[in-house]
């Protein structure tokens, strides 16, 4: 299996009319709820299929999308909802001395409406006050322009754990003073 063919093109999921865009202050953000975790990994799996992987790779992603009672429970996890529900939700998980942006997924309806930047803003907020100096990215290659809009920068490629041969762009995001992501 190579690369998966997308069933929407790079770099165009992401646009919507601008008069459809929701107020970022519509946006609620809160932590999540321990009996959350099956209504997050259905919206994770339906989030990750907007690239157009097929069943097979989605298969083999499913381990990495899931979010257990446990996981809710041991890392923070952010869910954003408006008065249409809930439409995504972040996740930071410590690696090594950094910490990471693990999960980061909106529910496909919703992309383009401004959730993705409000999530990420609070998952800066709360790694900050974590005093981590840096949070990291492994991307999935269709999301990388968006964190680089957030103010990422690339660092490098990372083996992605799914499928052998496919590299995954890895992103870093300064957290000091000073250093002011989008
Ligand atoms: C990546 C993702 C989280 C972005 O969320 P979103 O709610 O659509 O993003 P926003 O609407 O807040 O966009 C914020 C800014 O990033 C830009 N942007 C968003 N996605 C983009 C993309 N794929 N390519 C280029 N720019 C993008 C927007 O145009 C916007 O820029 P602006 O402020 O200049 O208008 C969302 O597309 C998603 O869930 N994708 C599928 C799952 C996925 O890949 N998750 C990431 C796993 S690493």
């Amino acid at each position: 299996m190579g690369e998966p063919d997308r069933a929407t093109a790079p770099g165009t999921a992401h646009r919507r009319d601008p008069t459809s865009r929701a107020s970022p202050a519509s946006w609620r953000v809160r932590p999540a709820r321990s009996d959350e975790g099956v209504r997050l990994t259905q919206l994770a799996i339906r989030s990750k299929a907007v690239w157009g992987y097929d069943a097979e790779f989605m298969a083999r992603c499913r381990t990495l999308l899931e979010v257990t009672p446990e996981y809710i429970a041991n890392y923070p996890v952010f869910v954003g909802e408006d008065g249409r529900g809930i439409g995504g939700f972040c996740s930071l998980r410590p690696r090594g001395s950094d910490i990471e942006l693990d999960l980061m997924f909106v529910e496909p309806a919703r992309i383009g409406e401004g959730l993705g930047a409000v999530l990420f803003r609070r998952a800066v907020a709360e790694a900050r006050t974590m005093r981590y100096a840096t949070m990291l990215v492994e991307s999935d290659p269709g999301a990388e322009a968006f964190y680089l809009r957030m103010g990422a920068r690339r660092i490098g490629d990372v083996a992605s754990n799914v499928l052998r041969g496919r590299f995954l762009p890895l992103l870093a995001i300064d957290l000091q003073p000073g250093h002011t992501p989008v």
